[in-house]
Formats: structure tokens, sequence, C-alpha cells
């Protein structure tokens, strides 16, 4: 029988972090290492995800990520984390980055990224999430798109266990 699991809005695990970047995170030439901006993406997707889950989590699977536009010594990155979907132990979420010039105020959309994190027990096994509650179109869409999402995943992770 599925267990009843509590549950939890997205907002309540939304999370938002922010860096000024430094010499010690760029090239020669003042422009950030990308190392550097998924370290924040995985940083603030885990957080959302053990914010969502009240526990501790890994990450299984971080997809591709493109980088738009340049990210200089000096700019602010700010880094948005949004659970999309749940699974019985997973979750993927959403995580968007910016760059701000602090000294204009003009920020520019640098990345998007999703990534999928499995709660873990004491022991370290999987262990259930609370659902995820949907209110608005916007929630419907993004459930629909990550549900999508994680069959592709799966169906992958499938095909690379049997050698296909
Ligand atoms: C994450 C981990 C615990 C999953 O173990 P497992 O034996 O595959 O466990 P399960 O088969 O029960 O899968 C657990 C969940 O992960 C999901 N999952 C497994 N492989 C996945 C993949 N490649 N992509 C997306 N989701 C995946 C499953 O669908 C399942 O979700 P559900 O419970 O919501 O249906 C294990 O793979 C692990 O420890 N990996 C290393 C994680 C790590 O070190 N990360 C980097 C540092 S944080």
């Amino acid at each position: 029988m599925e267990e009843e699991r509590e549950g939890k809005r997205p907002d309540a695990s939304s999370t938002i972090l922010s860096r000024l970047m430094n010499p010690s995170d760029a090239n020669p030439l003042g422009i950030v290492h990308g190392g550097e901006i998924l370290k924040m993406v995985d940083e603030a997707g885990g957080l959302a995800a053990m914010r969502h889950a009240g526990s501790a989590v890994v990450t299984v699977r971080l997809d591709s990520m493109t980088f738009l536009e340049p990210i200089y010594v000096g700019n602010l990155v700010i880094v948005k984390a949004m659970v999309n979907w749940v699974g019985r132990t997973s979750m993927e979420v959403g995580i968007r980055v910016e760059a701000e010039d602090p000294m204009t105020g003009k920020r520019v959309h640098t990345n998007s990224a999703y990534a999928v994190y499995v709660a873990l027990d004491e022991e370290g096994h999987p262990r259930p999430v609370p659902r995820l509650i949907i209110e608005t179109e916007e929630e419907r869409r993004r459930w629909e798109a990550a549900e999508e999402r994680q069959r592709i995943r799966l169906a992958q992770a499938q095909r690379r266990r049997s050698g296909k």
C-alpha cells in the first residue's frame, strides 16, 4: 500500500544563493570558470531538495548545462532553485543563474539547469519525500515538463545499464 505522505508547496523550499565573483574564481581574462558556477548550481539545487525532503540528499543527476553569457570578476552571481517535481524518493530541481553588475544593476540570465536529488535516511538508503503541492498553472506546466525529462533520464540510464 502507498504510504500517506505529507505535502509541501514549491515555495516552501525555494532557495536563492548569491556570491561576488573574485579573481580566484576566474581565468586570466577575468571570466569565471564554469566549474565555480556548477558548484553553486549544485549547492542551491541540493539546498532546495534538502528543504523539501527534510533530510540529507545526494545528487543523482545534473543535466547538461549551456553557458549563454560570460560571467566576470566583480559580478554578483545569483542562483535560484525550486523543486519542479517529486517521485517517491527523488526530486527534480530547476535552477536559474543570473549575473549582476552591481555598479549598474544590470542582470543577465547566464544559464539554467535541471538536477535530480535523492533523499537519504540515516543509513544512506533512499527515503520517501513529501508530495509536492501544485496549485498554479505555471507549477503544473513545470511538473509535467519535469516528469517527461525524468522519464527520458530513466530510459537513458536503463539503456546504459543494458549496454545499448
Ligand atoms: C542516488 C542513489 C542513492 C540511488 O540509489 P539506487 O540504488 O539507484 O536507488 P533507487 O533505484 O531506489 O533509486 C532512487 C531514486 O533515484 C532515481 N534515479 C535513479 N537513477 C537515476 C538517474 N540516473 N536519473 C534520475 N533519477 C534516478 C530513481 O528513479 C528513484 O526515484 P523514485 O524513488 O522517486 O522513483 C545512488 O545511486 C548513489 O548513492 N549515487 C551516488 C550519489 C552521489 O555520490 N552523488 C554525488 C555527491 S552528492
